[in-house]
């Protein structure tokens, strides 16, 4: 097989001009390359990506990694859509002026054509991140955020249902199992869920599961090489700290020298699935090219929130010189823990199995990472 990776002169025909180097982040991309069979690198080698939501949280690690490895792997063109209803600007315009494979528009998948971006016809892996994960968001923005689960999809889909495709990720959630009774926890991607279909949270979880359905539908009738991703929990640099998600949060609370609001009783259980080993399952689901779903998260250590806060105290401790404490309180908004899961654990056999991920950055190293990053960047993206 070709060696991508040593293949020089390819990489210098790229205007590749700087890199982020925060040690974190180059650590990171180079593990996720690394986690990447040959198989897989070969699949990424002329292709022309197109993804969505490229300013969130997850669209931060697609992005610094197709910066980093662009010309290695061989990739044509990257074409990056975002509308910056919650994802951040400055990094991606430094990102996009250094490294000129990659394009940025500015587009909303709700109205905006594909049609008007150019060689967006011409993609043959799309990644579709749009929507809003945050709870405190999607609840502000209930509609927009069904819209481009659904009507977004649905545009996406019937762009590409007669292209020339191999691969298409739609990110679901965990969201759609609900509360998964005690019994299925683990819950495994056969679990049909325990979900409610009218409250705070059901615009979320009810669009992704009719975002399902819309890709399975796609895939009977057009083929369309499609595969679903269903994210537990993901956390780490490229969170924005106003994010107002947990991780989030303490992040913030953490660089501001402030205490740890918990504004619950600490006792919901989670696994938390550090970026870099997501990011690594995502990239293997966009390169599956078949209709499937797959958990992605990782699945030991279960911990309460409390014991999450814990982390993040001791570690902040070891890189911020932190003094703060946990500061348990009740959130004026009557309705921030209504319909929250008490625990969220996932079976990844399935993706073990047959896309060979392996997550292997446990909590604890997560959060010192995750830190780590916000030192280096004094708590920006950048
Ligand atoms: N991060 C997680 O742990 C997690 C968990 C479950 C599901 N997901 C899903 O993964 C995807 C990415 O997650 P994330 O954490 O990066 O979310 P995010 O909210 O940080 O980023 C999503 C981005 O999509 C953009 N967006 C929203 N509506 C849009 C529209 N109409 N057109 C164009 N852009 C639009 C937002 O501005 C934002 O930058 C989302 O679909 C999310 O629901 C993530």
């Amino acid at each position: 097989m070709e060696n991508l990776v040593n293949n020089s002169s390819y990489k210098n025909s790229y205007n590749q001009q700087s890199v982020n180097k925060n040690r974190i982040l180059t650590e990171d991309m180079a593990y996720i390359l690394d986690k990447l069979s040959a198989e897989e690198r070969m699949k990424m080698k002329d292709a022309t990506i197109l993804i969505t939501g490229c300013g969130g949280f997850l669209g931060y690690y697609f992005m610094q990694f197709f910066a980093h490895y662009a010309g290695e792997l061989q990739i044509k063109k990257v074409i990056a859509l975002e509308n910056f209803l919650t994802g951040t600007k400055g990094w991606l315009d430094t990102l996009v002026e250094n490294n000129d494979h990659i394009i940025l528009k500015e587009f909303d998948v709700i109205e905006d054509r594909l049609e008007d971006v150019a060689d967006a016809e011409n993609a043959n892996l799309i990644i579709h991140g749009a929507s809003i994960a945050s709870p405190i968001f999607y609840r502000i923005y209930p509609i927009e955020t069904m819209d481009a689960n659904v009507t977004g999809l649905r545009r996406m889909l019937d762009f590409y249902k007669e292209k020339n495709i191999t691969g298409f990720i739609f990110f679901s959630s965990s969201e759609i199992y609900g509360d998964p009774l005690p019994e299925f926890i683990p819950t495994s991607e056969d679990y049909r869920g325990n979900v409610a279909t009218m409250g705070p949270r059901a615009c979320y979880d009810e669009a992704k599961r009719y975002g399902e359905t819309l890709c399975y539908v796609f895939h009977h009738k057009y083929n369309i090489p499609i595969t679903i991703a269903r994210p537990f929990n993901n956390y780490g640099p490229g969170m924005n700290i106003e994010d107002k998600r947990l991780p989030a949060d303490f992040a913030k609370a953490v660089h501001e020298g402030r205490d740890l609001v918990m504004l619950s009783d600490g006792k919901p259980t989670r696994t938390f699935c550090y970026i870099a080993d997501a990011i690594t399952g995502y990239l293997k689901i966009l390169l599956h090219g078949k209709l499937d779903v797959f958990n992605i998260g990782i699945d030991k250590p279960e911990i309460s929130v409390a014991e999450f806060a814990g982390l993040f105290q001791k570690n902040a401790k070891e890189i911020y010189g932190y003094q703060g404490k946990v500061d348990f309180k009740i959130s004026d908004d009557k309705h921030y823990m209504t319909d929250n899961p008490n625990r969220r654990c996932p079976r990844i056999d399935k993706a073990r199995k047959m896309l060979n991920y392996e997550p292997s950055i446990f909590v604890n190293e997560g959060i010192s990472r995750y830190l780590q990053f916000l030192r280096i960047n004094n708590g920006q993206l950048l």
